[in-house]
């Protein structure tokens, strides 16, 4: 797919204010994944000359972080706490619930773009667990019906 030219300029623009070199590759990351939602395989390039390294360094940078994704998320987020104590109380199964409802892994979107899945580290309602987010809306003591009524809610 060729690259979107408004694309290239919005992040050429962008990394102007960046610093240069390998130690700022997680940052320029950021940044981009902040201005975009997710890092463009376009601009894999730019980030690469700017962080002077390699292409498949930027795309191995990206790969072993989960705050960064080469896909657009989706319309909704839903997080899935990771923590011990709702992972104890039933969030584990939730999670391997949602991935084969959703058929993602966490940290992908779905084929419709409509839901991303995510784990998250203890969303601070521990005594509510297990807990899932959805679009910054905590539900709390949840099961695997009501997470399939969520997940309904979210794909209309
Ligand atoms: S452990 Fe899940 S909300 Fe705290």
């Amino acid at each position: 797919m060729p690259a979107n030219p408004e694309l290239l300029e919005i992040t050429t623009q962008l990394l102007k204010n960046c610093d240069n070199g390998s130690q700022a590759l997680v940052s320029l990351l950021e940044t981009v994944q902040n201005q975009f939602g997710y890092v463009p395989p376009s601009v894999v390039g730019l980030i690469a000359d700017q962080a002077e390294v390699s292409r498949p360094e930027v795309y191995n940078a990206i790969e072993l972080s989960p705050s960064f994704s080469l896909t657009p998320s989706g319309d909704h987020k839903l997080f899935i706490c990771n923590a011990d104590n709702c992972c104890m109380q039933g969030g584990t199964e939730l999670m391997e619930h949602a991935i084969h409802v959703l058929g993602v892994k966490p940290f992908e979107t779905t084929a419709d773009k409509k839901i991303r899945l995510e784990s998250f580290q203890c969303l601070g309602n521990c005594s509510m667990a297990p807990n899932v987010m959805v679009n910054g809306r905590v539900h709390g003591m949840m099961d695997t019906k009501e997470l399939d009524k969520l997940i309904e809610e979210l794909k209309q």
